[in-house]
């Protein structure tokens, strides 16, 4: 056992959610060997689905075309496995992470749409079909919605070469390879209104058009200064009135000052010296009082969580513990922030028993 509020000593998150969602955590393999890492050891003790945070994303999966590596996922899978935890898979289609041969022709020009269908087609036959049986969930296409006002769809290579049938295609052939996993449209602020009506129409375009979508998953990176319960409620109960399950897939709430308010990797934020004191308050340890809010805010969007239950399938954390956080290099590189239930030396935070206690407090 280890010492008072270590992750070893506090009751597992899982066992507080059984019977209604999944709790899972975002693992990056990249670093760690077979197990023994913090990052594993909480995960394996706290949470039961895991998603590998870069394992099975294209460039890791297919670096080159024709050549797959599955070192990464099939590790995150046997993990999975072996801690009774549901394997999830992130992420098929997306505009970020994604090598650019997938996107050339062999004269060097754009792809054409044949071979964009094609390579599209065998990318996730192979990839989605490698864990067919053993991934329960996949996030088919990744944050296919523009954040600009004046346009509806992001402006990508798979866009370009295929319209809109790229999104009806890729669920057609993830459904394909995988009779059983549960098919996902995932992406960032889609709960909140410049975002959700365009979200609601693409939803509602694939289910018309007969893609078997059948989760949408919101991702959930919110700040602490501005987040917006009202619309996280709204946005959950109109994507269930489609039909669709919810999932809170990315969760974390970042407690730095940022100015940009999405989750598109590609931002950056440079921070000056200059800056540094105000950018990066927190170098030290998280201070009680933002400690306090921040359980708070992880209090309140468990209880709606809660009250939604009958169509969340499951929320994951982005990341277990504090030092494993993305939102230490994003959107602003070299910071560091505190957005999980675990500090940086695995101790269960004000949030941790924040979150708990929504859970047994809906009983
Ligand atoms: C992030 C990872 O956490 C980082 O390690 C990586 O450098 C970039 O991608 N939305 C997503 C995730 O769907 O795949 C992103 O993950 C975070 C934003």
């Amino acid at each position: 056992m280890g010492a008072v509020g270590d992750w070893q000593s506090v009751p597992p998150l899982r066992e507080a959610f059984a019977g209604r969602f999944l709790v899972g955590a975002a693992l990056d393999w990249r670093q760690s060997a077979e197990g023994g890492t913090l990052a594993t050891d909480i995960a394996c003790r706290h949470f039961d689905a895991f998603t590998c945070e870069n394992g099975m994303k294209p460039e890791a999966t297919q670096p080159e075309e024709g050549r797959f590596t599955f070192e990464l996922g099939d590790r995150m899978v046997a993990a999975a496995e072996r801690c009774g935890a549901t394997p999830v898979g992130h992420t098929l289609i997306w505009h970020s992470q994604t090598p650019a041969w997938f996107h050339t022709g062999p004269d060097g020009r754009p792809v054409s749409r044949d071979l964009a269908l094609e390579r599209m087609q065998t990318h996730i036959a192979t990839v989605a079909g490698r864990y067919a049986g053993r991934v329960r969930q996949w996030d088919v296409v990744n944050e296919a919605i523009s954040d600009a006002a004046d346009e509806y769809l992001r402006p990508t290579p798979w866009l370009a070469a295929l319209g809109d049938d790229y999104l009806v295609e890729a669920f057609h052939a993830a459904r394909a390879a995988d009779g059983g996993a549960l098919l996902v449209y995932n992406d960032y602020n889609i709960d909140m209104a410049y975002k959700r009506p365009k979200a609601l129409r693409l939803l509602r375009e694939l289910l018309d058009r007969g893609a078997p979508v059948q989760a949408v998953g919101i991702q959930g990176h919110w700040r602490l200064h501005d987040l917006n319960l009202a619309e996280i409620e709204t946005a959950i109960e109109a994507f269930a009135a489609l039909g669709l399950k919810v999932l809170i897939t990315e969760l974390d709430i970042g407690v730095l000052p940022t100015r940009y308010r999405g989750a598109d990797i590609n931002h950056r934020e440079p921070m000056t010296a200059e800056q540094r004191a105000e950018l990066d308050p927190y170098t030290a340890g998280l201070p009680d009082d933002v400690a306090e809010r921040l359980a708070e805010a992880y209090r309140a969007v468990f209880a709606i969580f809660m009250r939604w239950e009958s169509v969340i399938e499951r929320v994951t954390l982005w990341g277990t513990h504090d030092g494993a956080s993305w939102l230490n290099g994003f959107p602003v590189p070299g910071r560091t922030d505190h957005p999980l239930l675990f500090d940086r030396q695995g101790r269960a935070k004000a949030a941790y028993y924040a979150v708990r206690e929504a859970a047994l407090a809906a009983d």
